[in-house]
């Protein structure tokens, strides 16, 4: 009576701990990813902060449940739509006629276009499974975003009104690299 007891009891921890294992694991499978990957990213790399990262994937729900593929797809999208938004957005602050800089907001709207574009040529070489090429045309991208400050500093230039609107596409693309990276590793 007692050993049938134990071994019920015994049976059913081991059946505890399989329900719970298998729970953790496919938080840890669906959710975790995302964190570890910004974590790890946020170490190494200087521009991306663990915050801004994990809210970003994390505005996407399809992110839950997606490999580095999909995250990737997601952060390559993120970028098309930042990119698409910088582009509004300066035209907004030039028809308000209110920010001085008005050369070098002209300048940077050329140089955020071209970065869409080559966004767009990742996203192309994305779908066609050339990672190669992401990094590639991501790298691109990310050198125009950087000439747009570059512009602004070297004229002396307060850079306040862009400066959100930079960051959020800097690290965007900065993430974007850290994923293609990690596949082309793997
Ligand atoms: C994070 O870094 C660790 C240690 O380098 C590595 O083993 C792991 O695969 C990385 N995870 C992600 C999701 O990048
Ligand atoms: C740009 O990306 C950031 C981070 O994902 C987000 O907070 C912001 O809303 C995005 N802006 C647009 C217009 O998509």
């Amino acid at each position: 009576m007692n050993q049938s007891i134990s071994l019920i009891s015994v049976f059913s921890s081991i059946l505890h701990f399989l329900v719970v294992l298998n729970f953790c694991g496919g938080v840890i499978v669906n959710g975790d990813i995302v964190r570890e990957f910004c974590k790890n990213q946020s170490i190494s790399d200087v521009y991306v902060n663990y915050d801004f990262c994990v809210s970003s994937f994390e505005a996407n729900p399809l992110s839950k449940t997606s490999d580095i593929y999909g995250l990737t797809a997601i952060s390559i999208d993120l970028c098309l739509k930042n990119a698409t938004y910088i582009g509004t957005y300066i035209d907004s602050i030039l028809k308000d006629g209110k920010e001085e800089p008005i050369q070098y907001l002209k300048e940077c709207m050329e140089f955020y276009s071209s970065a869409l574009e080559d966004v767009q040529v990742a996203m192309k070489a994305f779908n066609g499974k050339d990672y190669n090429g992401v990094l590639e045309f991501m790298t691109d991208a990310n050198i125009w975003v950087k000439t747009c400050k570059i512009g602004f500093t070297e004229g002396g230039i307060d850079f306040s009104p862009l400066r959100k609107q930079h960051d959020d596409l800097y690290q965007l693309i900065h993430i974007s690299l850290g994923l293609t990276a990690k596949i082309l590793e793997s």
